[in-house]
């Protein structure tokens, strides 16, 4: 728990540039269970590898394991580097954040999120780094002046160009980007695809929101709104984050209240999905009939069952045990087998990212 509550830290640096390429370390000391050092190489909010200071290195797409394939030394960089001088430089930088904290042991944590943003139409390129320690931002690099801001009092006593050097991080940025218009190259057929979602209509409740849910969609650029007279809302609604799939889609649902809607104005309201690069729309029109719920299904359950159970003990008391197992044998099952689906739709698929 712990360990994906740190891993969360730096979901804010996410942003809507078209391509980014990101490394995430994280170094531990007293912490079992945990390796050393852990590294994981994200491409587009694509997880793409990690590799970790027991010397495990772990490709996740086919699109990487055909990029290092064909280029070897790429991957021999990273694996000295996650298994032989990140190890050393990450142990003694979490013992150089220890003494502003006052701390000479325990368990400690230190995080580093590091790479750039490339926005291929504008050709702008920013590179960014940041630490964090113990699950909270301690440090991050300026991207223009490349100077360390604290971000944390404590931090302000860290002998800062004990961190890294700013000629290191100028380097860094530079190699990132070159690494990353690799990337892209190597990966378009996957990373510039698009994929559209099916958009539906779900309703919890008869007095719930009605949330409109996109998912299966590529890439992460998009937009999901509901609208009156073609007008985007802003108040009544209520929007989701995106978030992954298992299969490197995304999904994205908003609400809508429609508590003081009257059920003539119903046909006023759309939900529209919009995707970066994409010109037709997919716009969903507010209809009883569209909107998938399972209280209905409930409701027509529970009578069934109450009478099956009152013609069962009125069976036992007046014919015994046996005529009661019969009837028994032919009642509906007692929880519906639809009675999840909404709840798993609604559900996010939020394991990405942490292996
Ligand atoms: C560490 O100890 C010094 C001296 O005792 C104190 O001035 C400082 O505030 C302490 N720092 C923290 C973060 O507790
Ligand atoms: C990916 O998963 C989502 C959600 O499970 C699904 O809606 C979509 O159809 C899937 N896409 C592909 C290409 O399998
Ligand atoms: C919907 O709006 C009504 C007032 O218009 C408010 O009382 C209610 O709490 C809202 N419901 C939700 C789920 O936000």
């Amino acid at each position: 728990m712990r360990t994906l509550l740190l891993l969360l830290l730096f979901c804010h640096v996410s942003s809507p540039v078209l391509h980014s390429l990101k490394h995430f370390t994280i170094a531990s000391t007293g912490i079992p269970n945990l390796p050393e050092l852990l590294v994981t190489v994200e491409v587009d909010e694509l997880l793409v590898g990690s590799c970790d200071s027991n010397k495990r290195m772990d490709l996740k797409q086919d699109v990487a394991k055909s990029f290092f394939t064909e280029n070897p030394e790429r991957l021999e960089r990273y694996k000295h580097l996650c298994f032989q001088v990140l190890p050393y430089t990450f142990k003694a930088l979490t013992n150089s954040f220890m003494r502003p904290f006052n701390q000479s042991g325990g368990g400690h944590v230190l995080q580093k999120v590091e790479g750039c943003e490339w926005d291929d139409e504008t050709g702008e390129v920013k590179g960014f780094s940041q630490f964090g320690y113990d699950g909270e931002d301690l440090l991050a690099l300026d991207p223009n002046t490349f100077l360390w801001i604290a971000l944390r009092p404590e931090a302000v006593n860290i002998p800062l160009r004990w961190v890294v050097d700013r000629d290191d991080e100028i380097f860094a940025t530079q190699v990132y980007s070159k690494w990353l218009k690799e990337y892209v190259e190597h990966g378009k057929s996957v990373l510039l695809r698009t994929e559209l979602p099916s958009v539906s209509l779900l309703q919890k409740t008869p007095s719930s929101p009605v949330s409109c849910l996109a998912t299966g969609f590529y890439p992460r650029r998009a937009s999901l709104v509901w609208r009156k007279d073609g007008e985007e809302l802003h108040e009544e609604v209520d929007h989701g984050e995106i978030l992954p799939n298992h299969n490197g889609t995304f999904q994205m649902s908003v609400d809508l209240n429609l508590s003081s809607v009257t059920p003539e104005d119903w046909t006023r309201y759309d939900c529209v999905f919009q995707h970066s690069g994409v010109e037709d729309d997919i716009i969903t029109k507010l209809e009883k009939d569209r909107i998938r719920t399972n209280w209905e299904k409930h409701i027509s359950i529970v009578p069934i069952t109450a009478a099956v159970v009152v013609l069962a003990l009125t069976v036992i008391s007046a014919a015994g045990l046996i005529v009661y197992k019969k009837k028994k044998a032919i009642s509906p099952p007692s929880s519906p087998d639809n009675s999840t689906e909404l709840s798993e739709q609604l559900s996010p698929e939020t394991n990405q990212g942490t292996a």
